[in-house]
């Protein structure tokens, strides 16, 4: 505080915009560039925060220039996307939160962390918590998935894992919780595109989870690009001051998204630099990232009093009390002691967390695990270890990542390669070529999906088949197979609507992008080494006219029947998705039984379940409710809690949950997905 105080009371202006400035720099081979501003920037105190930039060396350089050679010497913000790990890559977001596992959350977290504070960085833009229902939006693949309670689980274990108990540790750095908010709404799930939506969804489903990050004690956070009901949220008081600063009682950071607040004039809100940084800074948005309307705006803006200095001060002091935090003025060179990289640990952490992430969405026959031993490995995604990476790889590095085709060679099958067509290209003339190896395998593995950039930012689609001739791919594979088996493994940044693939698959593996063990976790799987325990977080449609499509739907006054056409119904295409929130298959076979409450101020939600397969499986089971109250409608369904049992064949047990005890009647269910012909109920 008192450092605080001293260094506030000496800074110029300039000094104190450039702590609300941050700006890329590029890091080239030869060391970083700047652009397009000059260390010289750093020097002046001008530039007071960067992103980008990562390596011991490089961050030790620059923050040796800002500390020794700054005028004041204000140790500089460093930060960098670790949404899925730094160095070691870990299966992207929704991949992860389809483990429901807050403890893995927590432990990926918690190395990604360590490899960027290696790195010499010391803020990451992660976690990201847009509830995403709407698979047309590629940044579904670096969000929680569509339910609330997942996304505020998950934002309590990163923030935890990333901060750990102290920021000022040196393996620690500060996570910004991102993009508030309701950004995975936008409109027809086209990025950037604004977001209309009621009071009520915003409270119930996209705000909770900045809610529990902010609990958390999350160090900063992010507003979204967007519009929401007719406010940019770089701009917007109701939300970033009364409800994120007030009634959240959030004091940390507030940092823009990517040239947000230039672009308040884009949104028509702001005539200019000094009204959009007048804007952004009342709605307490105390750095710009990239845009510059601070250093460029914020002077004009004075003279013209569209904003006081105590309001710039206020945003100071914030950035400075984060460096207090953080450890920077004790010792700024604590991060950044010497590079990191893949280690022999975090390499195993990262094959049995991609392994049990793999969500198995069907197993006709059980044609899984591999019986066979010679197996034609056909795709554009068998030979792609770069690809594993997907969206927001952070720091990985390509030939850190093991393809597909290399983790079979490694698991000691017998594999013959050739990929028949590009991932999104027209050419078809390798359809053949690949045709021919299936000849001689027993087993036909096909490697199809996306690439890793087809989700992300800016990586919205309108269709969510197969890109490029893969499906050509694939008939002319089920037409040859004659009755071998053929498994499918997808590798998308979301669900893709493909009914017909499932159908004519013998099996099919979600892979979403499972990281740099990509090919050892499937091959793991493939084999029984693991028992696949990945359950999808996100309901995937049949068809891309059911979007959005989620679990926790109102019933309606008309609700489907089918023996009333007047009810709530599609005319060509089931109501139901292809596959519901929580679905996933293992090599056990697990039964429910015996669901439960036991009396006392909490509620003691029991079931028992037993593995009537023949191998050691892990289940995830929910706890569902349904709440009526008096007025409003309620969601059929709300996801309260979930639980995950690993048991050894015929090996029985018991899931135990806690909660609050309901106000009124309710109606209780628990089962291993959200279709309700799959759960047992109870009524309370
Ligand atoms: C834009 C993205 O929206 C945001 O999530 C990210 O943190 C920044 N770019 C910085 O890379």
């Amino acid at each position: 505080m008192e450092r605080t105080d001293r260094l506030l009371s000496e800074m110029t202006l300039a000094e104190k915009l450039g702590q609300l400035t941050m700006i890329a720099a590029d890091y080239a081979v030869t060391g970083p560039v700047i652009t397009p501003y000059s260390e010289d920037a750093i020097r002046s105190g001008a530039i007071g925060n960067l992103l980008n930039l990562y390596g011991a060396g490089a961050t030790q350089r620059i923050q040796k220039i800002a500390v020794e050679e700054s005028r004041l010497g204000i140790p500089l913000l460093l930060g960098f996307d670790a949404l899925h790990g730094q160095r070691t890559v870990f299966p992207i977001p929704l991949a992860e939160a389809g483990l429901f596992d807050p403890v893995t959350w927590e432990a990926t977290a918690r190395i990604a962390a360590d490899e960027c504070a290696g790195d010499g960085l010391n803020m990451t833009f992660a976690p990201m918590l847009d509830v995403s229902r709407d698979p047309r939006w590629g940044r579904i693949a670096e969000s929680p998935g569509e339910d609330p309670f997942v996304a505020c689980t998950f934002a309590r274990a990163k923030t935890h894992g990333f901060q750990s108990a102290s920021l000022a540790a040196p393996h620690t750095v500060a996570a910004c919780a991102k993009h508030f908010a309701a950004y995975g709404a936008v409109t027809a799930g086209r990025e950037y595109a604004p977001t209309d939506m009621s009071d009520v969804l915003l409270r119930e489903t996209y705000l909770p989870p900045f809610e529990a990050a902010v609990e958390a004690g999350v160090a900063a956070i992010m507003p979204a690009f967007t519009d929401l009901n007719g406010i940019p949220l770089t701009a917007h008081v109701p939300l970033l001051r009364d409800v994120l600063r007030g009634e959240f009682g959030f004091d940390g950071v507030i940092v823009s998204d990517y040239h947000a607040i230039a672009e308040l004039l884009n949104h028509g809100v702001a005539g200019d630099l000094a009204e959009a940084a007048a804007l952004a800074l009342k709605a307490g948005v105390d750095i710009d990232m990239m845009s510059d309307s601070y250093r460029l705006g914020l002077p004009e803006a004075l003279q013209r009093n569209l904003v006081a200095m105590d309001e710039i001060d206020a945003a100071v002091r914030r950035v400075l009390l984060l460096k207090e935090r953080l450890g920077l003025f004790q010792d700024p060179y604590r991060r950044g002691r010497a590079d990191t990289g893949v280690t022999v640990q975090s390499r195993a952490l990262a094959r049995a967390v991609a392994a049990r992430t793999l969500v198995l969405l069907k197993n006709a026959g059980n044609v899984l695990p591999l019986a066979a031993r010679k197996i034609a490995v056909l795709g554009p995604l068998a030979d792609a270890g770069g690809e594993m990476r997907g969206p927001w790889g952070g720091a990985g590095r390509p030939e850190d990542c093991v393809s597909v085709l290399q983790g079979l060679k490694d698991a000691g099958l017998d594999v013959r390669h050739a990929p028949g067509v590009a991932i999104d290209e027209s050419d078809v003339s390798g359809i053949a070529g690949a045709l021919d190896l299936c000849a001689d395998a027993d087993a036909i593995l096909l490697c199809l999906g996306e690439a890793a950039l087809m989700s992300g930012e800016a990586a919205s689609r309108a269709y969510l088949g197969l890109p490029g001739r893969q499906q050509d791919l694939a008939d002319a594979v089920f037409e040859k197979a004659a009755g071998k088996p053929v498994i499918v493994v997808l590798f998308s940044g979301r669900p893709l609507a493909v009914p017909e693939l499932v159908s004519r698959a013998h099996a099919m593996l979600a892979a979403w992008f499972p990281g740099c063990e990509a090919g050892h976790a499937i091959a793991d799987v493939l084999i029984g080494k693991v028992s696949p325990s990945g359950r999808t977080p996100v309901s995937w449609p049949r068809a891309v006219g059911q979007v959005p499509i989620f679990f926790g739907e109102r019933p309606g006054g008309r609700p489907f029947n089918p023996k009333d056409h007047f009810t709530s119904h599609y005319s060509d295409v089931d109501n139901t998705p292809l596959f519901p929130f929580g679905h996933g298959l293992s090599y056990g076979d697990f039964e429910l039984s015996n669901l439960r409450v036991e009396a006392g101020d909490l509620l003691t939600v029991k079931v028992d379940v037993t593995n009537r397969g023949a191998r050691v499986a892990e289940e995830t089971l929910f706890l569902f409710l349904n709440q009526k109250k008096p007025g409003v409608t309620r969601p059929l369904l709300e996801l309260k809690d979930f639980g995950k049992i690993a048991l050894p064949p015929s090996g029985q047990g018991t899931v135990t949950w806690t909660l609050p005890r309901p106000a009124a009647p309710a109606e209780l269910f628990v089962g291993p997905n959200a279709a309700v012909s799959s759960l047992l109920s109870l009524s309370i």
